[in-house]
């Protein structure tokens, strides 16, 4: 078992570059079962969810090589088989997108029912809803979604509300769909712009990601080439969040000022300065930090996996903040961890109400899922004292060297190996 100790109570200095967004790249990656021929994609995260789908598609008969550092090519012709190996579907939440993929390519898929962080259920009724519009069956079995079609004909589908995973796999599904399907109530952060980016540039025919209603015309072949995955929206909003939190000043690298619009004025909102360039925000704080209210939305509202870092940093602001969050079920375990570093945070189904307490003491604590765990970090980095974090695992599931990373903008955090022989290590 690893954990990470950090002493903190230092401010954070120095530059920090983004690397590739994970949840484009789990896309990405498994969308290249639709491709035709060999592609490449460039900037991939060094993160555990990408190794885990680089490991499916090795275990199904592709070719993956590393080319360079964060540079791997993809060779998916020698995949025969629409089965993903279970055991290896069911501890990640993308898993479901090789329904999409494997659907558009074989017209049949077998995925074990999809894991993934806990936050509560998640249910793929969306997905299942836009994959029978497609003309698609589907049933469980054995525990995995067993989805199967003569043919994929393009239609009209319509998602009850707002769904990230829903949208990507209506996208990968209906890329090779005979004729045209239109997708409405489309969900639209940036991870789907940059999915319909790469199916286009190999050849599709996809228009309006981005916005509410995207139109597909369905294409038979898919050519390959080389593609650079978008820089990871979350990985720098945390960034952005440690530099305020540490009172510290930090240039932080390969970004899209754009996509972190509402991130950035939040921070503005309770005091921290923000300055923009083209590829790059510097954030620095000179005073104190005051309140504010969150509510979460879907892009580009305030998104949902920022909030536990921003709570963290809302404990350590004058006056008391209200987060409201409502995408998922569940996304205040952090809370009680938080606790045991002094915050004061009552919590309410989705509400939270935190009181600013104006400094954190180190203490153990676990990260609960990922963006819990990158909360935590932040905390242990402002807190005075030591800070002990297990369960580390799920960090490692969507941040690329973390610990690297901040001690190279001085933080003093190390990750070690603990030998206990009480410790399970879970499945996210
Ligand atoms: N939902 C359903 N039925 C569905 C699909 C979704 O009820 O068929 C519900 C979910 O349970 C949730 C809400 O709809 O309450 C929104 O879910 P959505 O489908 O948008 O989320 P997701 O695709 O499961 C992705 C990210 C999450 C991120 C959310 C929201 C990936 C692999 N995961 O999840 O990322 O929080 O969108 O933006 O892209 C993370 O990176 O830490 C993470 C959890």
């Amino acid at each position: 078992m690893e954990k990470f100790v950090i002493h903190g109570g230092k401010p954070l200095k120095g530059e920090v570059t983004i690397s590739g967004a994970k949840n484009a790249a789990v896309a990405i990656v498994a969308a290249t079962i639709l491709c035709d021929e060999p592609c490449v994609l460039e900037n991939v995260p060094e993160i555990s969810d990408i190794t885990m789908c680089m490991k499916i598609l090795k275990a199904m008969g592709a070719d993956v090589q590393l080319v360079r550092k964060n540079v791997v090519r993809f060779d998916t012709r020698g995949i025969t088989s629409p089965h993903v190996p279970y055991e290896m579907a069911r501890v990640m939440r993308a898993s479901s997108y090789f329904l999409g993929t494997l659907l558009g390519r074989f017209h049949e898929a077998y995925v074990a029912m999809p894991g993934g962080c806990y936050l509560g259920d998640r249910p793929i009724d969306q997905h299942l809803k836009a994959f029978r519009n497609l003309g698609a069956t589907d049933e469980l079995e054995n525990g995995e979604v067993h989805c199967k079609a003569d043919q994929l004909i393009g239609s009209q589908i319509y998602f009850d509300f707002n769904t990230v995973g829903g949208t990507i796999n209506a996208i990968l599904a209906a890329v090779k769909a005979k004729g045209r399907t239109i997708i409405e109530n489309c969900a639209k952060e940036p991870h789907i712009v940059d999915l319909a980016n790469f199916l286009n540039s190999m050849g599709a025919d996809i228009r309006g990601a981005g916005t509410d209603v995207i139109k597909i015309k369905g294409v038979d072949y898919l050519k390959g080439i080389t593609y650079p995955i978008i820089p990871d929206q979350i990985e720098a909003g945390t960034y952005m969040v440690a530099a305020a939190a540490t009172k510290g000043d930090v240039l932080i690298n390969n970004v899209i000022p754009k996509h972190l619009e509402s991130i950035t004025a939040k921070l503005r909102k309770v005091g921290v300065t923000v300055e923009e360039n083209d590829e790059s925000v510097r954030v620095h704080v000179d005073g104190a930090l005051t309140k504010t209210s969150i509510k979460t939305m879907p892009h580009p509202g305030f998104p949902t996996d920022m909030q536990p870092q921003f709570s963290t940093l809302l404990t350590l602001a004058e006056g008391t903040s209200i987060v409201t969050d409502e995408i998922f079920d569940n996304r205040f375990r952090y809370v009680a961890e938080l606790r045991r570093m002094g915050a004061d945070i009552s919590v309410d189904g989705k509400v939270a109400i935190i009181q600013g307490v104006g400094k954190l003491n180190g203490a153990p604590v676990a990260a609960t899922d990922l963006r819990a765990g990158a909360a935590m970090v932040i905390a242990g980095l402002a807190a005075e004292g030591t800070t002990e974090i297990t369960d580390i695992h799920y960090i490692q599931r969507g941040y690329e060297c973390i610990e690297k990373k901040l001690q190279g903008l001085g933080a003093d955090i190390k990750k070690v190996i603990v030998n206990d022989p009480q410790s399970v290590k879970m499945s996210g």
